[in-house]
C-alpha cells in the first residue's frame, strides 16, 4: 500500500466558505473522504496547520518513509524559505498543488520558492489537482 500525506497551509481549513469564487464550496474534508474512496490502495494522512513550523515539523516526521507529499503551502508558497528549505532536506517526493491558477491572479502569487525543490506543480484545477497529485506516485 502506498503512503501518501495531503500538507495544507494556512486558511485552507476554511475551504467552503473561503472565498468561494476563488476555491469553490467543497470542505477539505468533504473532499479527502471522497479522494480516499476514489484511491482504495493508498494510505493517505492529512495534516492542515496555520503554522510555518508546524508544517516545517510534519515534513520532517513525514519526509522520509512515506512515497508522496502533496503540498499546498498556500500563502507561504510565496514567502517561506525556511519551508522551501524543509522541501529540499527531505528524502519523498513532494508535487506541489494550488487550486486556483496563482498565474491570473496578482503578481506575488506567480513566485514559488518552494517549487524548484518539488517533482513537480499542478496549478488552477480546483480540487482535482489534489487527485492529479496521488497520480503522479
Ligand atoms: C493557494 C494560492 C495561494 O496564493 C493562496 O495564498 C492560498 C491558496 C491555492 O491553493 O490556490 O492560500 O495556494
Amino acid at each position: 500500500m502506498k503512503k501518501i500525506a495531503i500538507v495544507n497551509g494556512p486558511n485552507l481549513n476554511l475551504l467552503g466558505t473561503r472565498e468561494p469564487e476563488i476555491y469553490g464550496n467543497q470542505t477539505f474534508e468533504a473532499y479527502f473522504e471522497r479522494l480516499q474512496m476514489k484511491f482504495p490502495n493508498v494510505e493517505f494522512s492529512y495534516f492542515q496547520s496555520n503554522v510555518e513550523g508546524e508544517i516545517i515539523n510534519k515534513l520532517h516526521e513525514i519526509g522520509f518513509d512515506f512515497d508522496g507529499i502533496v503540498l499546498n503551502a498556500a500563502g507561504y508558497t510565496h514567502t517561506s524559505v525556511s519551508i522551501a528549505d524543509a522541501v529540499k532536506s527531505i528524502k519523498t517526493p513532494v508535487v506541489e498543488v494550488h487550486i486556483s491558477n496563482v498565474y491570473a491572479r496578482e503578481e506575488f502569487r506567480c513566485k514559488s520558492l518552494i517549487a524548484p525543490n518539488c517533482k513537480g506543480v499542478i496549478v488552477g484545477f480546483g480540487l482535482l489537482g489534489y487527485d492529479l497529485a496521488v497520480e503522479v506516485f
